[in-house]
């Protein structure tokens, strides 16, 4: 059993000690690998590479039902979230931690709900945890607020797209930041993400626009300083959350019933 998930690139099997592979079955699949569990920052952490230990599902593909699934049914009911995020604001410089506390979700054919056969209608006006965000921001050094774009992808965004939503006053553009929180939330947990900024979006810099290599250059760059961050943060999230997250379900009995039961499989 486990009380923080994490979701990420590959890189971080090596942060956790002592990590086991732990095989969880869930209504939607498998995860995208088996989740690993292990020690890090005194706390016991599931982990699962959103992409594949090989990084073979691009951000469509993903399935997020069944890897917040598996993370829920090992215990989690936190789970923090990295991803690697274009800027568009010339200030936001790749390097930089933001934690977004607002996003839109510009993804289509993705599934968006664990309850198919029910009608629940989740609250998301405030779509991240209070507590893990604030817990982030603690740690210094990162930017406190901004708005995630999520993009289907794969592909990166036209010039003219990516000047569209720096116009619209957002932050930063990724592709795995949604439906992912709203999934989370369905199932009440908490959901931090944690976004690194790996390059300047195709409209707000002249030149060739983004590369996959400019991408995964700075994120394997950054690995050091995500997990000092993670394990910074892992060490202060609280062992009983209380946030509201953490009762999303408690109006919808049909909701938390049939999560009940799934989990109980
Ligand atoms: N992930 C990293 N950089 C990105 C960008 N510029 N657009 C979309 N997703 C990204």
């Amino acid at each position: 059993m486990a009380d923080i998930g994490v979701l990420g690139g590959s890189g971080f099997y090596s942060f956790l000690a002592d990590a086991r592979p732990v095989e969880v079955e869930t209504p939607f699949g498998p995860p995208s690998e088996p989740p690993v569990v292990g020690s890090l920052g005194g706390r016991e952490v599931a982990f699962i590479p959103r992409h594949g230990a090989d990084h073979r599902f691009p951000p469509h593909r993903v399935n997020y039902r069944a890897n917040l699934w598996a993370l829920r049914a090992l215990g989690v009911r936190q789970v923090l979230a990295p991803c690697a995020v274009g800027s568009l604001r010339p200030e936001l410089v790749p390097g930089t931690f933001l934690v977004p506390d607002q996003y839109v979700d510009r993804t289509w054919g993705r599934p968006q709900t664990v309850y198919d056969d029910l009608a629940v209608h989740t609250t998301a006006a405030d779509p991240y945890c209070p507590t893990g965000r604030e817990a982030v921001i603690a740690t210094g050094n990162v930017v406190p607020t901004g708005t995630l774009v999520v993009i289907n992808g794969p592909r990166f965004s036209t010039r003219a797209e990516s000047q569209w939503h720096a116009a619209q006053g957002w932050s930063v553009v990724g592709m795995t930041g949604a439906p992912e929180a709203a999934l989370a939330r369905e199932l009440a947990l908490c959901y931090t993400s944690i976004a690194l900024v790996t390059d300047h979006d195709a409209g707000t810099t002249p030149g060739e626009g983004v590369t996959a290599d400019e991408v995964f250059k700075v994120f394997a760059h950054s690995l050091t300083r995500l997990q000092a961050l993670l394990t910074q943060v892992i060490t202060t999230l609280p062992t009983t959350p209380t946030c509201p997250c953490q009762h999303t379900l408690d109006n919808t009995p049909a909701a938390s019933s049939e999560s009940a039961r799934l989990l109980a499989e």
